[in-house]
């Protein structure tokens, strides 16, 4: 297949080595974003007087056929090009002839690749914040509706005081709105349009790269060519994003798996949501949870492999940087279908109310509010901790045994009423905000 160059070559490139290089199979993905930035390119460069009005005219025309062809299904790259940029030119050419080489006046594919995947991330972006805002929606849902369950909160996965179920839930809610904070910000980083740095000096020709941002709905044009064409820290930080908020679903995976086994029994993941055993016919298995769990593996990887990639890079582009995208398009359809599986798992389980109160019941809950009343009670709190402890190991000091009956799980959880804690008034109060935080 015909090259976008090879005028000083004597020989063939090696079949090996052309296998090896090409990158259209992951490059795929990105064709309409390719058709939209060639499209702006054109626009600019007839406004400018570079492609005279037919040409252009033309081109543009042509260029949109393919942009809805695409678009149906009709068209998607194939054959032996080199990336989705080459086959882009070279459709184009079966199209209308030789003009079609001008697309790549005053641009090279170093420019143009980060461009598409730019666009491309973006579009993604957008996709991803509404997975996470439709995974809080389902939390938020669920802390609704069992705000005055109690449940044993933990630490060292040792029982410590009681909570409220909502206020767990709610933890998840939190760590998503940050994450979707995360991704927020991405967007404003990768907001800045390459197309015009060239290869890594800009052009002769007199383009203006800011109309070509313009009209591919940029915030802004590069700063720097030299910079734009090699820097993929919107990509690092989508990926940082992308395993921090994979590390938060693993979180919640683990508790999952936790809570549906026999020891704990707090949930029963739907039917729908589990699977079976090939052998033990009794067994219903937490799979979605630990699929999660495992492959949060691997997008932590993917922000490694990345970072990897880019450190030892002298200016400009390099060709380390094509692998950049097949880690970023990983990492996104893992998070993506990860958030989807689980919203999905959680929305649809059951929660068992009665094996959460009955382990809330345990009297260890109660220690810290009763060597507090302790204090109340004129005890230094040194002491209280000390009597309360033995307390725990049967020996009931005196000053402690009337305070017994004044303490109950509920009491425990009541008594927390501040703003961030783990009483019902209190969460209550925290629901309200995280409704709002939606809002906005
Ligand atoms: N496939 C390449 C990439 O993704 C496109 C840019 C190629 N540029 C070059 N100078 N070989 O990075």
């Amino acid at each position: 297949m015909a090259k976008l160059w090879g005028g000083r070559y004597a020989v063939k490139t090696s079949a090996v080595f052309e296998r090896y290089s090409n990158s259209l199979a992951s490059d795929t993905r990105l064709t309409p974003y390719d058709l939209k930035a060639c499209t702006a390119h054109v626009q600019m460069l007839s406004e400018v007087g570079v492609i005279n009005e037919e040409d252009a005219r033309k081109l543009l025309h042509t260029l949109n056929e393919m942009s809805v062809q695409v678009e149906n299904d009709e068209l998607t790259p194939s054959g032996n090009h080199e990336d989705v940029h080459s086959w882009v030119e070279a459709e184009l050419a079966s199209r209308v002839g030789p003009i079609a080489s001008s697309i790549r006046i005053g641009r090279s594919r170093n420019d143009l690749v980060v461009t598409d995947f730019r666009l491309w991330m973006k579009d993604e972006l957008l996709y991803q914040q509404e997975a996470v805002k439709r995974f809080q929606q389902i939390l938020l849902t669920l802390a609704e509706r069992n705000l005055e369950v109690v449940m044993p909160g933990y630490t060292h996965l040792q029982r410590a005081q009681p909570v409220s179920l909502a206020h767990h839930l709610l933890a998840y809610f939190w760590m998503l709105e940050r994450d979707r904070q995360r991704l927020i910000q991405c967007y404003r980083t990768t907001d800045v349009c390459p197309l015009g740095a060239g290869a890594l000096a800009g052009s002769t020709w007199p383009i203006r790269p800011e109309r070509t941002a313009e009209l591919l709905g940029f915030a802004s044009a590069f700063e720097n060519s030299l910079d734009v064409v090699s820097d993929r820290d919107f990509a690092v930080e989508f990926l940082a994003a992308a395993a921090l908020c994979m590390v938060h679903c693993s979180r919640l995976a683990e508790e999952i798996i936790l809570w549906s086994t026999t020891e704990f029994g707090f949930m029963r993941l739907s039917d729908a949501w589990s699977t079976g055993s090939s052998l033990m016919p009794q067994k219903k298995n937490p799979d979605p949870a630990e699929l999660v769990r495992g492959r949060t593996g691997s997008v932590i990887g993917h922000l490694m492999a990345l970072l990897t990639v880019i450190k030892g890079l002298p200016l400009a582009y390099n060709r380390d940087l094509q692998d950049d995208k097949p880690t970023v398009f990983a990492a996104a359809d893992t998070l993506g279908s990860s958030l989807e599986v689980l919203a999905g798992a959680m929305e649809s389980a059951q929660f068992q109310n009665e094996k959460m109160a009955a382990a809330a019941s345990d009297p260890g809950l109660l220690a810290t509010d009763l060597a507090d009343l302790l204090v109340r009670s004129g005890v230094p709190f040194a002491e209280s901790h000390e009597l309360v402890g033995r307390h725990c190991e049967g020996d009931t000091d005196e000053r402690v045994k009337p305070l017994l009956e004044q303490l109950t799980t509920a009491s425990a959880v009541e008594g927390r009423t501040h703003r961030g804690a783990a009483g019902f008034k209190a969460v209550a109060a925290q629901l309200d905000r995280a409704r709002n935080t939606l809002l906005v």
